[in-house]
């Protein structure tokens, strides 16, 4: 019989956040794999990495950083063959998922590609949308409020487009983007309306007002939360 294959959310970087069905599964299985970059360690399987036996086969999926979604096919491609080998040898396999593996993770990818051929489990993790909103201490969306989440590589325009018709927005995947970012925001009036926040549940986690981030770039793991009534919940 061939194996199950797994997609285990480990939540935002904190070990505590990962859910005990993730660390129970996470434990019993042989076959391990996670996203990690060309050079480099996996964050992903560094949540997990004091749990892991040196009798579990890992692979480690190298997508290059700096390719847009599309040139990674191959690279899913490749490791859905390496994965769905062992699946079809009887071995189960867990895909490890930094936060939650349907919110913008990766492991959609090989989901689309393994999801029909093999029993597959979903295991949801804690999203970075609510590590960054219990850091800052400032909720998303309340009774009728929409709330927008929106890659920063999206263009002004569509980004004002947009924040124009919401309540609250989550700006993500911040990087190179940030400096752009916050001049369409000062722009908009709405500078003031929003934190900063920067590896939410990590030790090294930092929630700042827009104008105190020095920084022209953002770490790759970094947001804006911002509420267009300002902090409407007072
Ligand atoms: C490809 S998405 C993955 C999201 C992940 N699957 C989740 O459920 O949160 C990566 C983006 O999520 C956000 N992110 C993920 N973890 C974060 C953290 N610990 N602190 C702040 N932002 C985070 C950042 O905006 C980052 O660019």
């Amino acid at each position: 019989m061939s194996g199950h294959l797994y997609g285990l959310g480990l939540g935002p970087g904190d070990p505590e956040l990962i859910t005990l069905k993730a660390w129970r599964i996470l434990r019993a299985v042989p076959v391990v794999a996670y996203p990690a970059p060309d050079d480099g360690a996996s964050f992903a399987r560094s949540i997990v990495a004091p749990w892991l036996s040196p009798a579990q086969i890992e692979i480690a999926i190298r997508i290059p950083m700096e390719i847009a979604r599309f040139p990674a096919q191959e690279v899913y491609d490749q490791a859905a063959v390496e994965i769905g080998a062992h699946l079809d040898a009887g071995r189960d396999v867990a895909l490890l998922c930094q936060g939650d593996p349907l919110f913008y993770g990766s492991f959609m990818y090989l989901f689309g590609r393994l999801g029909e051929r093999f029993r597959c489990e979903i295991v949801p993790g804690v999203s970075s949308l609510g590590a960054c909103a219990a850091a800052a201490g400032f909720p998303l969306a309340a009774r009728n409020d929409a709330l927008a989440v929106l890659p920063a590589g999206l263009a002004d325009d569509a980004l004002a487009r947009r924040l124009e018709a919401c309540e609250a927005a989550a700006i993500i995947k911040l990087g190179r983007h940030f400096a752009r970012i916050r001049a369409l925001l000062t722009r908009l009036d709405l500078a003031d309306k929003a934190r900063y926040v920067e590896r939410a549940s990590l030790a090294s986690e930092r929630v700042l007002p827009l104008d105190a981030v020095a920084l022209d770039e953002a770490p790759y793991f970094s947001m804006i939360l911002l509420h267009r009534r300002g902090e409407a919940w007072k």
